[in-house]
């Protein structure tokens, strides 16, 4: 290199470092496509409002416009969506089971919600946990179809042992989610009705979530109320692993994706790799290479 190169070169290192918002802007949608819902991220596979904007209809996704003000984005059976990342995470809000009595044991009311589920989703099994809360409860965790069933009983008779902060068998269990989970159910029990605890706490909680977001507080146990929307329900963020897959429950490796290259979901300068929790497969940009690696030419080298 002569003098004026180097000159030229170091300049445009000078660039490069002044502007780092111009290398690291690249494209997230189709062309065409809205990128954004409010201040929410939507890369392709996903996207809105048009079919070309999308994979299939799993990763169609809803943005809310016109009820809400800043916009909120839905998945088709109208689970909030909090964020969507490229590294196969997804974090929306789910709902919490719950039953609660008055003071002599009736039943006042009972939320038994559909929790979040889908063919190309499954339940992280790192990020989240299983978790009931009362004084008077029993809470179980239900795959359907796959008979398997989880749970755990709480009873405390009252608050002199509840501790901020501390979800370990008092007024709060948690347990750990296994791998490859689709579709659950969340339903709590009780055994005295809440009739000896019912002056702290009336009622039975349970739920999956996130378990970076969760605190436990007492003041939940007198009543758990967080995220509250529309209908008058809670809800709690919980973080859904999703990966490309052809059919719903055949796991699909990046070997056989690759041997049909039209269906084949990574672009070019890509990489593909197995998903981690039984799903079918994720892609990640090659080295050297950042963007959206499920655009045609996403990765753009750095
Ligand atoms: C969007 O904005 C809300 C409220 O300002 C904030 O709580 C949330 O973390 C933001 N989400 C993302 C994905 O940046
Ligand atoms: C936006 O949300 C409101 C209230 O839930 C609902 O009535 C409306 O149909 C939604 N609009 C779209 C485009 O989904
Ligand atoms: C609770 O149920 C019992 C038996 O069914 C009934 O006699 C009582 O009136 C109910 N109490 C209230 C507060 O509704
Ligand atoms: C726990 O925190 C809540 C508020 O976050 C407070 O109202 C309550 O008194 C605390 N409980 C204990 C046992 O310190
Ligand atoms: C949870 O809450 C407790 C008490 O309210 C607090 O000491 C602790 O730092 C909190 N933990 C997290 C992870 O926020
Ligand atoms: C719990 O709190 C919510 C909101 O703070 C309130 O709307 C609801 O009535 C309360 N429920 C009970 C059982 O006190
Ligand atoms: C390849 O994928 C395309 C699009 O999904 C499909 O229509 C076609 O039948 C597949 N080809 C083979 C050989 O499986
Ligand atoms: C990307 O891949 C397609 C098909 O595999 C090829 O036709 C195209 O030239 C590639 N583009 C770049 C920039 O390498
Ligand atoms: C993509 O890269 C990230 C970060 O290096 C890694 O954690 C992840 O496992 C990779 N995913 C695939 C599908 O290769």
């Amino acid at each position: 290199m002569d003098p004026p190169m180097v000159l030229n070169f170091f300049f445009f290192l000078l660039i490069l470092f002044l502007c780092p918002a111009a290398i690291s802007t690249f494209p997230l949608a189709k062309l065409g496509c809205q990128e954004t819902c409010g201040n929410i991220s939507v890369p392709y596979p996903f996207g809105m409002s048009n079919a070309n904007c999308y994979r299939d209809s799993n990763f169609q996704v809803i943005c809310n416009n016109t009820y809400y003000n800043p916009p909120k984005l839905f998945t088709l059976t109208n689970h909030e969506i909090l964020s969507i990342s490229l590294q196969g995470q997804q974090r929306i809000y789910n709902y919490v089971s719950s039953r609660c009595y008055d003071s002599e044991g009736n039943l006042t009311s009972s939320y038994e919600p559909i929790l979040y589920q889908d063919n190309y989703f499954t339940y992280s099994d790192t990020e989240n946990k299983f978790t009931a809360i009362g004084c008077d409860t029993q809470g179980y965790f239900s795959a359907s179809g796959k008979g398997f069933q989880t749970g755990c009983m709480l009873a405390c008779p009252d608050t002199s042992y509840l501790t901020n902060g501390s979800c370990s068998g008092i007024g709060c269990c948690q347990i750990s989610v296994p791998k490859g989970l689709r579709y659950m159910s969340a339903v709590v029990t009780s055994i005295n009705m809440h009739k000896y605890v019912y002056y702290f706490n009336p009622c039975s909680y349970a739920f999956i979530v996130d378990y970076n977001w969760y605190n436990y507080s007492t003041s939940d146990i007198k009543n758990f109320s967080h995220n509250i929307d529309e209908t008058g329900n809670s809800r709690v963020p919980i973080v859904v692993d999703w990966a490309i897959n052809w059919e719903p429950n055949i796991i699909t490796s990046c070997d056989e994706a690759m041997k049909n290259q039209t269906s084949y979901a990574c672009g070019n300068n890509s990489v593909c790799g197995n998903s981690k929790n039984r799903l079918g497969y994720n892609c990640n940009c090659s080295q050297g290479h950042q963007g959206n690696p499920y655009l045609q030419d996403g990765c753009q080298g750095t």
